[in-house]
């Protein structure tokens, strides 16, 4: 099985007691998807809980579904924006969710919590005993050390040491420990080799939760973020003839998961995958040192389903930071005001972190290349906001100089409206083997997977399909562990 679900009775019955001494409760995917199904008791107690509060009610706010408020707030329709033409300068629509209303801001407390959930009902993670590991290049860990302080575990938070200085900040606030390791954002071959020396010093005291090959993080992608886009497409009455393409850049290759929901729903969609083009790993095999923060990783991660992806978008690093200062600086929005983006939409530039802000130029590029027209729509996903990476401003006015209307002006025009279909590859069939067999070097003979499974990754055609069956099975454990934290 894809997910270990194999159970172990008396850590399951120390896990109970220790959640049942914390009032603490589980939410299961259905209700994630759908959180109008959490109990009225449930909701009670959020009405008093702020979203970033580390208070365990807060894990039935694992949804894209929060309302948008700071305390007490409930639930309400999927938090999306249509991104307007005059930022996207493409006859297509562009839409995509906001991931500023997840508990601590990022949307990886759900791939987190999907890692935890299981281990946690199952037995293979011990609550009392166990430290959970959550290696990162960016927001895996905040979600990770979060989710285990709502579950009042103890956490190991690993990250670069380049990542931004908001992200240390907080981690300090929720978790047991903090290791960072050496570069920057692509340099996760050291984050795996802490990992390896970690598990050597601590042995049983340290469960790792490595989400680059924990397909718990693929299906809560494919089942909460799928559905979420799902009804957005419904409630909008988009028609299936035009709902074309979903862009996801690829860090862990989590998010990437919901076009797979997406593609078996409307099979002529297009899943495009962005990267850094920096660190064009999928465009060219290549690596290098980039600044989108939590995306490309000189690899391909484990749990990337590589022959259902269409596309491959690399991105200037430099078009993302110059469109935050755009989205963030005053002189950009007032520029963007006088050409007549409204002060809703300016607004909204607070849900673009930088990583968002490269899923909207790949989005750009995949409505571009497939010269879509008015009523076409692409889906992408804001993972997190801007209030992540606001000291990056003040580093690049001291790198760059002051953000200008001129500089606006330019910033606008060049890597908006003149985002063109550079450094954007169709795959073909053998174009996605090159790709799946950059695994091999990672995972195989690094990382301890099989040949076989890599193989069966590729040609077993049930592979991938089996994982959301396990979703229901996953939901059947979660309520059959809150039914014994209940008695
Ligand atoms: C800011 C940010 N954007 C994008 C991603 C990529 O998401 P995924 O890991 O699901 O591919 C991450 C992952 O940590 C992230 O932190």
């Amino acid at each position: 099985m894809l997910i270990n679900l194999e159970k172990h009775p008396d850590i399951i019955r120390k896990n109970v007691e220790r959640c049942r001494e914390k009032g603490i409760l589980l939410p299961t995917f259905r209700e994630m998807i759908n959180p109008s199904l959490v109990s009225d008791e449930i909701k009670s107690k959020l009405r008093n809980v702020g979203l970033w509060d580390v208070n365990p009610a807060n894990l039935y706010r694992i949804t894209w579904h929060n309302e948008p408020k700071e305390k007490g707030g409930l639930f309400a329709g999927v938090n999306f924006i249509e991104i307007p033409r005059e930022i996207t300068g493409t006859k297509a629509r562009i839409l995509a969710l906001a991931g500023k209303f997840f508990p601590c801001g990022v949307h990886k407390v759900g791939a987190t919590y999907a890692c935890l959930a299981p281990a946690l009902v199952t037995g293979n993670f011990d609550a009392s005993s166990q430290q959970a590991v959550w290696p990162s290049t960016g927001n895996y860990c905040r979600g990770g050390a979060y989710n285990s302080a709502l579950l009042g575990c103890d956490s190991i938070a690993i990250l670069p040491e380049d990542m931004s200085q908001e992200r240390f900040n907080w981690l300090k606030t929720v978790a047991g420990e903090i290791i960072a390791t050496p570069g920057c954002e692509s340099n996760v071959k050291e984050i795996f080799d802490k990992c390896h020396e970690l598990n050597e010093q601590r042995g049983n005291h340290i469960v790792i939760f490595n989400q680059f090959e924990q397909f718990e993080n693929y299906l809560w992608h494919y089942e909460v973020t799928g559905a979420a886009i799902l009804e957005v497409l419904k409630e909008l009455g988009i028609k299936e003839e035009n709902v074309r393409a979903y862009a996801s850049s690829t860090g862990s290759g989590g998010t990437l998961a919901a076009g797979d929901h997406l593609k078996n729903v409307y099979p002529g969609i297009k899943i495009g995958a962005g990267e850094a083009l920096q660190c064009p790993t999928l465009l060219r095999n290549g690596f290098g040192a980039h600044r989108i923060e939590g995306i490309g990783d000189k690899h391909v991660p484990w749990i990337h389903n590589v022959k259902n992806t269409d596309m491959v978008l690399s991105i200037d690093d430099q078009d993302c930071m110059d469109i935050y200062r755009l989205f963030n600086e005053e002189d950009g929005k007032e520029y963007l005001s006088s050409i007549g983006v409204s002060d809703k939409d300016i607004e909204n530039l607070a849900l673009f972190g930088i990583s968002g802000i490269g899923n909207m130029l790949s989005a750009i590029k995949m409505a571009k290349f497939y010269e879509m027209d008015e009523d076409d729509v692409v889906f992408t996903i804001l993972t997190d906001s801007s209030v992540m990476y606001t000291s990056r401003l003040k580093e690049l006015e001291e790198q760059q100089g002051r953000f200008s209307k001129t500089e606006a002006a330019k910033v606008h025009a060049a890597a908006l409206m003149h985002q063109g279909i550079d450094n954007a590859l169709e795959l073909g069939y053998y174009d996605r083997l090159r790709i799946h067999n950059l695994k091999y070097y990672t995972w195989v003979e690094q990382q301890g997977k099989t040949y076989e499974e890599l193989n069966r990754q590729w040609y077993d055609r049930n592979y991938w399909k089996e994982l959301p069956q396990l979703t229901e099975k996953i939901d059947a454990l979660i309520d059959e562990f809150n039914a014994e934290i209940r008695k």
